[in-house]
């Protein structure tokens, strides 16, 4: 039909316009209409033309020469340096205020950087008084447990805009990787009725109101003393989506996910937080602990090397003045070795001959963070892979080896952090899944999770890696609140 074909077309060439010249094109449909600070240093055809630009102020320098403004806008950890001409100087141009700035981008006069906008215009879009209670002040760095005291403005910082920045990128190297290898990215609930992992570690959902229309399974509504409810079930915030991913898998075959989980764990430690985000995966046909183990150690290498090669300024930060010495030849290091793997039982082998540990290693028991890092620096500093756990310390979902006490899964042990990635070949023998979730009690409202087994069930494994703590030992960061830019933990849900 002609009439429907013209449209059509027009949306064809301006994609195909976009995809030749995407920066043109984003510059044109971006909101604020300018180019951002990055683009303004990368772009060299924007030197000699007049421009505007737009950010908060770094630092204000009055010199002999006259008056210089640093300007950031957290594009990247490069700043724009501003030379403030008399006719368009004000008071009010203050450390951490934001400007627009209209000028020209002229070669720099002076050292350090390689362009500079002379101002023709400046107008102040926000005013910051530094008088006040302004918590940062110009060329300071401040501690993490400081700056963590002021989330609000946190991004302000220029450690911290490289910590978002490189956390952007590792995102999407993450959702590459597994495009890459052609899984299908599922979005699981975040609302649940189920604990996965069995460790009464949830979150209730307490509405706010009761749900109006007829209940089914709770008891009389008439009671007063009936607590709110909005499903017919207890619901709770999930803890991990790897129940759910599961049931896709069991028709898609090769599914992740990149959702936040939720843990009401009462605990100060510097590696766990309420709220954080889980990348899990989950494959059908897979029976080798070994494949999956492997596809783990992939996704951290792949992710890592491309950080490496798209944030090198900000990681550079990183390793010269917040990580721990020699933590970039850590990172290294791990990149171009492979990761060990031993048993648990092994590892309780090597454990009991350790002296001068605190916590004795008993076969059955969880390992401490001392006896995960004892493990790791045995191995040389490398992330290890601790296999075959006994049943008895693991979920119900993991399926058993021949020996009836352990289970095929795997904890990898990264240093510093400790445990970074939990997974397993699932349970996939129907009686046996129906027996354990009936002695959980959980026979009901787990009866849909037993029927993947029922009908056309596969071997199936998967496993989930939480994405902060990733961050955590990559960057050499002390405390995983520093990860994410609203931490969430025990008493602290402020904003
Ligand atoms: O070992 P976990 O509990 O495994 C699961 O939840 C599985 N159901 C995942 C799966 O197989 N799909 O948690 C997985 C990872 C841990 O290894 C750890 O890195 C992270 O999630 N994690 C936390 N990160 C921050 N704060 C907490 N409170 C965390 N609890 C677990």
């Amino acid at each position: 039909m002609p009439k429907m074909s013209a449209p059509i077309t027009v949306c064809a060439k301006l994609l195909l316009c976009q995809i030749k010249q995407p920066w043109k094109q984003l510059r044109k449909l971006s909101l604020s209409g300018n180019p951002s600070v990055k683009e303004i240093l990368s772009q060299p055809e924007l030197r000699g033309q007049k421009i505007s630009a737009k950010g908060w102020v770094k630092a204000v320098r009055a010199m002999k020469e006259g008056k210089f403004v640093d300007l950031g806008d957290g594009s990247s950890q490069q700043i724009l340096q501003v030379v403030v001409t008399p006719c368009c100087d004000k008071r009010d141009i203050t450390f951490g205020s934001c400007l627009e700035v209209t000028g020209l981008l002229e070669q720099s006069k002076g050292q350090g950087q390689a362009v500079e906008l002379v101002a023709e215009s400046i107008s102040l879009v926000g005013p910051c008084d530094v008088s006040g209670d302004y918590p940062f002040k110009p060329r300071k760095r401040y501690s993490a447990d400081y700056s963590r005291q002021h989330l609000h403005l946190r991004q302000r910082t220029n450690s911290f805009a490289a910590l978002l920045r490189m956390r952007n990128v590792a995102t999407q190297e993450i959702h590459r990787f597994y495009q890459s290898l052609g899984f299908i990215q599922v979005h699981t609930p975040v609302l649940t009725s189920n604990d996965c992992e069995g460790a009464g570690e949830v979150f209730h959902i307490m509405p706010g109101i009761q749900a109006s229309g007829p209940r089914k399974n709770t008891p009389d509504t008439t009671d007063n003393s009936t607590p709110l409810m909005f499903f017919d079930t207890p619901a709770y915030l999930t803890v991990s989506g790897q129940l759910h991913l599961e049931a896709v898998a069991s028709g898609m075959s090769k599914v992740y996910a990149f959702n936040t989980a939720f843990r009401a764990e009462n605990c100060q430690s510097r590696r766990h937080m309420s709220e954080f985000y889980m990348v899990e995966a989950e494959l059908a046909f897979l029976s080798s602990l070994d494949d999956l183990m492997q596809n783990v150690e992939d996704l951290v290498k792949t992710t890592v090397k491309r950080m490496l090669e798209t944030c090198e300024s900000d990681l550079t930060l990183f390793f010269q003045h917040l990580s721990p010495k020699g933590h970039k030849e850590q990172v290294q290091k791990m990149l171009s070795s492979e990761f060990k793997r031993m048993t648990y039982t092994d590892a309780i082998g090597i454990l009991r001959g350790q002296p001068g540990l605190k916590s004795k290693a008993e076969w059955g028991d969880d390992l401490s963070n001392e006896q995960e890092q004892c493990l790791v620096k045995q191995a040389g500093g490398l992330p290890v892979f601790v296999t075959d756990w006994p049943a008895s310390a693991k979920p119900f979902y993991m399926r058993p080896n021949p020996d009836g006490k352990t289970v095929a899964c795997f904890d990898l042990l990264v240093p510093d952090v400790g445990e970074l990635c939990g997974g397993s070949l699932r349970e996939d023998d129907l009686d046996r899944l129906e027996a354990k979730v009936a002695k959980l009690g959980q026979a009901d409202a787990l009866s849909w999770y037993v029927d993947l087994r029922r009908y056309g069930a596969t071997p199936t494994g998967g496993y989930g890696l939480g994405f902060e703590r990733h961050l955590q030992w990559i960057l050499g960061i002390n405390n995983i609140k520093d990860t994410i830019p609203f931490p969430r933990w025990t008493h602290h849900c402020r904003m």
